[in-house]
């Protein structure tokens, strides 16, 4: 690590915050060779460094059924792609906002808030796409649960479409989720990044928001339902579920 002159490390940090960039922070003093100060700067927290990178798609989005390449690309590439972009500049802008001792906290508040939201974005926009791709057969350990919790799988995906099809038109997640609290498997419903039930770990994760589908099917929701469940990637959503913690 290279090291710096006082001067220059509170320069640099007027500049950063000035900027809305993370700048430097400043930890330990020394006397160089020339008898001046110096001290050795230091990376943000890694909570605050913003180094999140989005995860390309790992399927052929020319392939699905009844779900446009146009679509995903858009999706993928503005929607997701931007909630990481904006997470990052969120958890630098703290790290800056943290060096203004006089901010009053409900000005960071708002920015906290922020960081909520594009983190449930990112989570539940990856586990959304990793959940894409396959055939639609389920199987495995995640049919297991589900006929543990639902009864049947077409008990299952009666109650999961109801579920989405009660965010069309607005916004939201449609979640099947394991409860680590509680034990239990069910469909939760989300309004918005900010809902999760408490303790739940996504098994197979629906984006209900109108970019998720207003450029194929316009407002019929519920045909864009019927084709996610096309396209699940059950293994994948196998692989969550055999992650789980054993209880
Ligand atoms: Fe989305």
């Amino acid at each position: 690590m290279s090291i710096v002159t006082r001067r220059d490390a509170i320069k640099g940090i007027t500049a950063g915050i000035a900027a809305g960039s993370a700048g430097l922070a400043v930890s330990g003093t020394s006397s160089s060779a020339e008898g001046e100060a110096t001290v050795t700067p230091v990376q943000a927290a890694r909570a605050f460094r913003g180094e999140h990178q989005p995860k390309p798609l790992a399927f052929d989005p020319a392939k699905l059924k009844g779900l446009s390449e146009k679509l995903l690309r858009s999706h993928h590439e503005n929607n997701y792609t931007g909630a990481v972009k904006a997470l990052n500049a969120v958890e630098q802008r703290l790290d800056a906002m943290m060096k203004d001792k006089d901010l009053p906290a409900y000005v960071y508040g708002d920015l906290k808030r922020e960081e909520l939201i594009r983190t449930g974005s990112v989570v539940l926009h990856e586990h959304y796409f990793a959940n894409l791709g396959g055939d639609g057969k389920s199987g495995g350990a995640v049919l297991d649960l589900i006929k543990t919790w639902f009864g049947s799988y077409e008990q299952w995906e009666a109650e999961f479409k109801r579920t989405a099809n009660a965010l069309g038109g607005g916004s939201g997640w449609a979640i099947l989720a394991y409860n680590a609290h509680t034990g239990e498997a069910h469909n939760y419903w989300a309004w918005d990044h900010m809902h999760n039930a408490p303790m739940s770990r996504p098994l197979l994760v629906l984006d209900m928001y109108e970019h998720a589908y207003h450029m194929d099917y316009g407002a019929a929701a519920a045909k864009y339902v019927d084709a996610f469940l096309q396209n699940v990637n059950w293994e994948e959503v196998n692989r969550r579920t055999e992650a789980l913690p054993k209880s």
